[in-house]
């Protein structure tokens, strides 16, 4: 096995720092213009490390398969369907509220009348913690189930008229409801439940909150301009900012709000009120030393492993440039920073496109020794065909200035755990994803040279180097996008008028990687991808496929090793327009388990908590999740016995208010 050295550390030579040393501001300066200052240090740094580059050649880790620049373009799909609207039992009218703070405008009314699950999408407000009434719970909570959901996600995309321009843009709240043994004072119940959900109180929340929110957008997001009506120069030299509304990580005892678009925010686990003072720029919870300073942004899916470390990564902090692995161990402390090659120039030094570019990571794959990265060709270009120039001056969002290369594949990385060094790096197929749901480590026998992938849906044509006759592999499962990267941002780009269907979502696949070469041998489905569900298996609650799928998770013991079973959310194409099952898909099954939620009901997605008990079976343990009743505008969350997903519910609280869809959540056990 050949092991690549730690790539150099990119940072700012005497030489390029002649550049940008000469912008520098006393304290106190608006933060604007010191985000200015970061981004301008940053690209300097940039242009000009990444020119000076001198990293040892390692070119033999990036022989992929590569496209070239005349290949043409694969043909664009047709755009989302935006015309239809939700017809017969799914034509719900949703009681939106028609006064008050939360009662939306005219366009959100109509939007939310076309396709009832829009609603969803409607901001809910504040809700303090507190205990549920025993009438509020149906059913029965198991006895071995005592701890906290958490869940985050943005708790509105719109403030006053004005819609933020993604969904990923919206202000982040914190969802939490907790089972706790009642205590002799509340004897009605053997259980008490409490539930609340809160806005986390970032620096731009605040910001708007002081503008008011029917004077526009007040300060710039990813996605989203500031409202220049209002705000003269508000995204001239501005930044963007951290939105906090991806997803929780409790981590030595403290409760985070994460969001790659900035630094983890404390919040109270009790209350969920916010702990930290926000001015938007790094006040890490975590220790950093000189030497070792955490990326700008910090991943929403920052990987814990079984001895309490955690693995993230994001943009660098100046004057370290591109994008940067970090690890820090149970007790906080920083102990490694790399810098993540993301094209065959970082590795080799040569001078490329590239180089320049931004990409967005949003998740990756850990095994037991390896952390795996998948980064499609959605980048952010500079020069004069990208589109970074008019980002920086704030005529364009840095969000939407993200374009798909049709000529290249994605770029696959595989990092050792224990020194992050890289292993393998090369480009691979065409293919998007955004979500992984675990990896493991395996040595299989090396393929012929004719062998080649094992897929026959793949576009991929590579082959692995390895001459022995076993091979070391790590493979994957991947949510590999069904249709195009363009098209489903447009459709995260205005929710309110979008509309689901099958090439939104994904296929969960499993990608066998040569662990010495980064070749990717096969990338067979998990189980055979369907479009829609028949009536017959609507009625029978089984499915001979797996259905348009996204939020992919399985029983946390099957870390490192092959699940049996996945739980997915599932689009099955009832006419909803939106998530409507979840599924648990059986590794070589031909039929798996779906429960299809009623018109009208719409899920986030599902958590998987063990059984506390002796039970060895993988799937003893509870499904938690969120549903959203459009023909009630409320939420509930439901426990199911994870065993029989489309049997009855073992219990349902029933919220006293609606909650945004959320993205990502975790389970803190008593
Ligand atoms: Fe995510």
């Amino acid at each position: 096995m050949r092991v690549v050295p730690h790539l150099r550390r990119m940072r700012l030579t005497d030489a390029n720092l002649a550049t940008s040393s000469i912008i520098v501001f006393p304290l106190g300066v608006p933060t604007s213009v010191r985000s200015l200052t970061r981004v301008v240090m940053t690209w300097t740094a940039h242009l000009g490390a990444r020119a000076s580059l001198r990293g040892a050649p390692a070119a033999h880790l990036a022989r992929g398969h590569r496209r070239t620049r005349d290949t043409p373009p694969r043909r664009r799909s047709a755009p989302p369907p935006r015309a239809e609207t939700a017809r017969g039992e799914h034509a719900i009218d949703v009681p939106l509220p028609t006064s008050g703070a939360l009662a939306p405008p005219a366009w959100a009314r109509d939007a939310v009348s076309a396709w009832p699950w829009r609603g969803g999408l409607e901001p809910c407000g504040d809700h303090p913690v507190r205990a549920l009434s025993p009438d509020q719970v149906t059913g029965s909570i198991p006895e071995d189930l005592r701890g906290a959901l958490f869940r985050v996600g943005p708790g509105r995309c719109r403030v006053g008229d004005a819609k933020y321009a993604h969904w990923f843009d919206g202000d982040g709240a914190t969802f939490a409801c907790s089972f706790e043994d009642a205590t002799r004072d509340e004897a009605d119940s053997s259980v008490t439940v409490r539930a609340g959900i809160k806005f986390v109180r970032t620096s731009r929340f605040a910001a708007q909150e002081r503008a008011g929110v029917d004077k526009g957008v007040a300060v710039r997001g990813a996605w989203t301009q500031a409202d220049e009506r209002n705000f003269p120069f508000a995204n001239l030299f501005r930044f963007p900012t951290n939105p906090s509304n991806t997803a929780p990580l409790v981590h030595a005892g403290e409760l985070l709000a994460l969001c790659e678009g900035g630094a983890p925010v404390r919040v109270d686990k009790r209350t969920l009120d916010t702990l930290d003072t926000l001015d938007n720029e790094t006040k890490s919870v975590f220790a950093e030393s000189a030497g070792r300073r955490l990326p700008m942004g910090f991943s929403a899916h920052a990987k814990r492993d079984s001895d309490g470390s955690l693995y993230t990564w994001g943009l660098a902090a100046p004057p370290s440039i591109g994008v940067q692995v970090a690890r820090i161990s149970a007790t906080g402390e920083v102990t490694h920073v790399v810098d993540l090659p993301l094209c065959a120039g970082d590795l080799n030094g040569a001078l490329s496109p590239e180089r320049l570019e931004f990409a967005l990571i949003h998740d990756c794959a850990m095994s037991e020794k390896h952390l795996v990265f998948v980064v499609p060709p959605w980048r952010l270009r500079p020069g004069f065909d990208g589109k970074l120039a008019g980002a920086l001056a704030g005529a364009t969002s840095f969000g939407h200035a993200f374009e798909w290369d049709d000529r290249r594949g994605a770029w696959l990385v595989v990092l050792r755990k224990n020194d992050l060094s890289v292993v393998a790096a090369r480009e691979t197929k065409q293919a998007s994803a955004y979500h992984f749901c675990g990896a493991r480590d395996e040595a299989r026998r090396a393929p012929d040279a004719s062998s080649e992938t094992s897929s026959s849906e793949t576009s991929s044509s590579e082959t692995s180097s390895s001459d022995a006759s076993s091979s070391e592999t790590c493979v994957v499962l991947v949510g590999e996008l069904r249709g195009r990267r363009d098209d489903l941002e447009a459709r995260f780009a205005d929710m309110y008028a979008s509309v689901w269907a099958e090439d939104g979502y994904n296929t969960l696949r499993e990608y066998v990687i040569d662990v010495n070469s980064g070749a990717l041998l096969s990338d067979a489905p998990f189980a055979t991808p369907v479009s829609r569900a028949s009536d017959a298996e609507r009625a029978r609650g089984r499915v001979a496929g797996q259905l348009p799928m996204e939020f992919p998770t399985a029983a946390p013991a099957t870390r490192g090793r092959a699940p049996r079973f996945v739980y997915t959310l599932a689009f099955s194409g009832s006419g909803g327009g939106y998530f409507d099952a979840i599924q648990k898909l059986e590794a070589g099954a031909e039929t798996h388990a779906t429960r299809f939620l009623p018109p009208g009901v719409f899920p986030s997605e599902v958590e998987f908590v063990p059984k506390v008990c002796a039970e060895k079976d993988e799937d003893a343990g509870y499904l938690l999740y969120l549903e959203y009743d459009s023909a009630a505008h409320a939420s509930s969350v439901v426990v199911l016995d994870a065993r029989d997903i489309a049997g009855a519910e073992l219990a349902r609280i029933h919220l006293p208010f609606h909650v945004p869809y959320t993205f990502h959540g975790t389970f803190e056990p008593e």
